[in-house]
C-alpha cells in the first residue's frame, strides 16, 4: 500500500455558512446574541471564511431580520474573513456600512431557480448585480459570486454546464469578481460532473477562487467534495451541524456537514485548519439553539477515535472469557 496518502498536507480551506445558509431556514428565530455566540465560537475553529449574515429582505428571510447588529457585534479574530450574503444594491449598502469583510452575491445560473428566488430574471439579476459590485468597488469590498443551482435545477433538471461557465466569465470578466461559488442548491451534483465543471473553472481562471458548496440532500456531499479535490479545488463551503435542513425533515437539504468534512479530510492527510474540537464543541450546542436535532454524524458518533466506555460488567465478561479459556 501507498504510503504517502494523496492529501499529504494540501491546504483545503473551509469556509463555515452555518450562520448564514443553515440559520436562514429555521422556523424558529434564533435571538441575536446566540447568533453572534455561535459565530464566535466557529471563529475560534479557526476557518479561512465565515458567511456571517445575508443582508436580504426581512420580509423574505425574518429569520436573518438582525443582519446588522450581528456583524458589527460579533469578535473578529485575525485570519478569518466575514462575508456576507446581498442579493441587491440596498443589501450591498447594508453590509458596506456594517463592515463586511466581502460581499457574496448570489444569482442562479437556471432561469426558473432565479425566478423563483429572486424575482428575476437572471438577466435582470446580472444587471442589478453590475450595480452592486460599481457599489462594493466604490466601497472597497471585495465581491464574490454565488451561482445556486449549477449542478441541476429542482424544475428545469440539468443545467447546461456551457451556460454555468458564461455566467462564471461575466462574473469574473464583467462583475470582477474576485471568486466565484458553484453550488448544488438542491443536492443534484454528482462526482463526474463535479470533476468536470472544476476542472473546466480552474483551466480557465486559475487566477480566481473557487468555491464549492454543496448541499448533502442525496448523500453525495462528501463524495463531491473528494471529486472535486481531486479535480483541483481546494475551497468548500459547509455548516456546521449540516444545519440548513428543513425543521420537519431534519437533514434533508442541510449543506455538507463542517465537522464531517474536515474529520473526514484529517485522515485523509489534508490541513484544513480547522480545530475539530472546537467546531464539534460548537456543533454540539446547536439543538439547544435551533430547537431540534442536526444531520451531524461526529456529533452523535463522535471523531474516530473517541473511545467508549466497555460495559458496566466487562471486568466479568473479561474474567469469564480468560477462565474459559484457562479450560480448554
Ligand atoms: N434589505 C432590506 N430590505 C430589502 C432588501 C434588502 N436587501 N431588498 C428588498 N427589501 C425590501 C424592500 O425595501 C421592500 O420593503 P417594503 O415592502 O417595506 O417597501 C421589500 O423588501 C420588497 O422589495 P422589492 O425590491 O420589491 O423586492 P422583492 O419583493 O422583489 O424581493 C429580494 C427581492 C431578492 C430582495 C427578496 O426576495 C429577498 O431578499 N430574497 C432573499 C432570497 C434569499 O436570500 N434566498 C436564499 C439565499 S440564496
Ligand atoms: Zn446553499
Amino acid at each position: 500500500m501507498n504510503e504517502v496518502w494523496q492529501g499529504a498536507g494540501r491546504r483545503v480551506f473551509m469556509q463555515e455558512v452555518g450562520p448564514r445558509d443553515g440559520l436562514q431556514v429555521e422556523e424558529t428565530f434564533v435571538p441575536t446574541a446566540d447568533k453572534i455566540a455561535l459565530v464566535d465560537a466557529l471563529s475560534d475553529a479557526g476557518p479561512a471564511k465565515i458567511e456571517v449574515t445575508a443582508f436580504v429582505s426581512p420580509k423574505a428571510i425574518p429569520a436573518l431580520r438582525d443582519a446588522e447588529v450581528v456583524l458589527r457585534e460579533i469578535r473578529r479574530v485575525p485570519g478569518v474573513v466575514y462575508s456576507a450574503l446581498v442579493p441587491n444594491v440596498r443589501g450591498a449598502e447594508r453590509a458596506i456600512e456594517s463592515k463586511a469583510d466581502e460581499l457574496n452575491l448570489v444569482m442562479s445560473a437556471s432561469e426558473s431557480h432565479n425566478l423563483a428566488n429572486l424575482r428575476m430574471t437572471r438577466e435582470q439579476s446580472f444587471a442589478a448585480l453590475s450595480e452592486v459590485a460599481s457599489i462594493a468597488r466604490q466601497g472597497g469590498v471585495a465581491v464574490y459570486v454565488s451561482l445556486s443551482c449549477s449542478f441541476g435545477c429542482p424544475m428545469e433538471g440539468e443545467v447546461d454546464e456551457g451556460s454555468v461557465l458564461d455566467w462564471c466569465e461575466r462574473s469574473v470578466e464583467q462583475l470582477g469578481a474576485h471568486g466565484v461559488t458553484l453550488c448544488d442548491t438542491t443536492g443534484m451534483a454528482y462526482p463526474p460532473q463535479v470533476a468536470r465543471l472544476t476542472q473546466a473553472f480552474r483551466a480557465r481562471w486559475p487566477g480566481t477562487e473557487l468555491t464549492l458548496h454543496f448541499h448533502n440532500t442525496r448523500g453525495l456531499g462528501l463524495a463531491n467534495v473528494l471529486a472535486a479535490i481531486d479535480a483541483g479545488a481546494d475551497r468548500f463551503d459547509a455548516s456546521v451541524g449540516g444545519l440548513g435542513g428543513c425543521p420537519y425533515a431534519p437533514g434533508a437539504t442541510g449543506n455538507v456537514c463542517s465537522e464531517e468534512i474536515v474529520h473526514a479530510l484529517e485522515l485523509m492527510g489534508y490541513d484544513t485548519g480547522v480545530d475539530l474540537a472546537q467546531l464539534l464543541a460548537a456543533s454540539r450546542r446547536l439543538p439547544a439553539l435551533v430547537g431540534h436535532e442536526v444531520p451531524s454524524q461526529i456529533a452523535k458518533a463522535g471523531r474516530r477515535l473517541d473511545l467508549h466506555r466497555p460495559p458496566a460488567d466487562f471486568d466479568v465478561i473479561r474474567a469469564r472469557a480468560h477462565e474459559r479459556t484457562g479450560l480448554v
